[in-house]
């Protein structure tokens, strides 16, 4: 059951269109005319909490578990070498519970030894589980995602989400290595932010909806999809602006829905230090293979930097202070909720 879903949301991620709008078509970054910057001196080496990264683009949690998994982790590893990527692996309790999983996950490791490679459990799991998943890959950081919309759609899901901060909480004090909390695509909203943060958790991926909708997956997985719920969530853009009041000082990466470096560059002027992509790099690695995908990469990167230096913004840091105008739904949202 658990070996064929793995590749069942693969196929449906790879087929299912993004749902709906990220929102950063509302933002809108102001033109500097006078950057007083040269290209050669900006930089895109960025920090979320304690951990230091060469690149502010990463290549988020997808996948593992399964035989046919190995090889996409190994090329999505080897992209992650190529271009200086940090990247995260897929949920790694399929792995616990049956150690012939392992080579799936640590193919990730093999294939890039010096880089910087993230663990992933979704929020069930144990300190135990989370200390075997980091030493399984010798990683650098430890995801825990949150996905209740996705647990509720699924048959087989979880049903039970009391105790979730608590259990985070203690896994962030023992395990040893960094701990990013992170959605999958329904978006992480203020109030969750604030708990997160009185509980000692040191940085969140916001993890808006626009892009891969897990509802949309299980739907497609479910004998009676109920439709309504593919549009749940809140935007990516919603979610940064949610959630920078209390993580956008260094602990913040933005994802959901990405899709190249000027919504990279969007994403870091209101406030996130990193921004991860997951469906895109999937479907450059399938349309276009191992070269494309890095091709895929290398273009975005070009694109975070030509922006930055438009902006005249050195670094990720410099990228906060940069004037922004938000419009649309995103704005009203904001006014609705306070946010201004
Ligand atoms: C995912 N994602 C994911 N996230 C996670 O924390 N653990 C996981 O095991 C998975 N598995 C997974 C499989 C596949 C096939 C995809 C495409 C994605 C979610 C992913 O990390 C990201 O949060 C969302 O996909 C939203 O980003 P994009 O895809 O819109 O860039």
């Amino acid at each position: 059951m658990r070996i064929s879903r793995k590749m069942e949301h693969i196929h449906h991620a790879l087929s299912l269109r993004p749902q709906g709008r990220n929102g950063l078509s509302d933002v809108r970054l102001v033109p500097n005319a006078l950057p007083d910057i040269s290209l050669s001196s900006v930089s895109l080496a960025t920090r979320i909490g304690e951990l230091n990264l060469s690149s502010p683009i990463l290549i988020n949690a997808m996948t593992g578990g399964a035989q046919e998994t190995e090889a996409i982790n190994g090329q999505l590893a080897v992209a992650a070498r190529e271009t200086g990527l940090a990247m995260a692996v897929g949920s790694q309790m399929s792995a616990i519970k049956d150690k012939s999983m392992r080579a799936s996950y640590q193919v990730v490791r093999k294939m890039n030894p010096d880089g910087i490679v993230i663990a992933n459990l979704g929020a069930e799991a144990t300190l135990e589980q989370a200390l075997e998943a980091v030493d399984m890959i010798s990683a650098d950081a430890l995801q825990i995602h949150l996905n209740v919309m996705q647990e509720l759609l699924m048959p087989e899901g979880e049903r039970d989400f009391q105790g979730t901060v608590e259990r985070i909480s203690r896994i962030a004090e023992a395990a040893g290595v960094p701990v990013i909390v992170k959605e999958v695509g329904f978006g992480i909203a203020g109030e969750a932010a604030a708990r997160l943060k009185a509980a000692g958790i040191q940085a969140l991926d916001v993890g808006g909806s626009g892009g891969t909708s897990f509802a949309a997956i299980e739907n497609a997985r479910r004998s009676r999809p109920l439709q309504a719920l593919n549009q749940w969530g809140c935007s990516t853009a919603v979610a940064l602006l949610e959630c920078a009041p209390v993580y956008g000082n260094g602990g913040m990466i933005a994802s959901g829905g990405l899709r190249n470096g000027l919504e990279v560059v969007k994403s870091l002027a209101l406030g996130a230090s990193a921004a991860g992509m997951a469906g895109l790099f999937l479907r450059l690695l399938q349309q276009s293979g191992l070269e494309g995908l890095i091709r895929g990469i290398t273009e975005i990167k070009e694109e975070t930097l030509l922006v930055m230096s438009a902006l005249g913004a050195g670094t990720v840091q410099e990228l906060w202070n940069c004037p922004v105008v938000i419009l649309g739904e995103t704005v009203e949202w904001c006014r609705a909720r306070g946010l201004e």
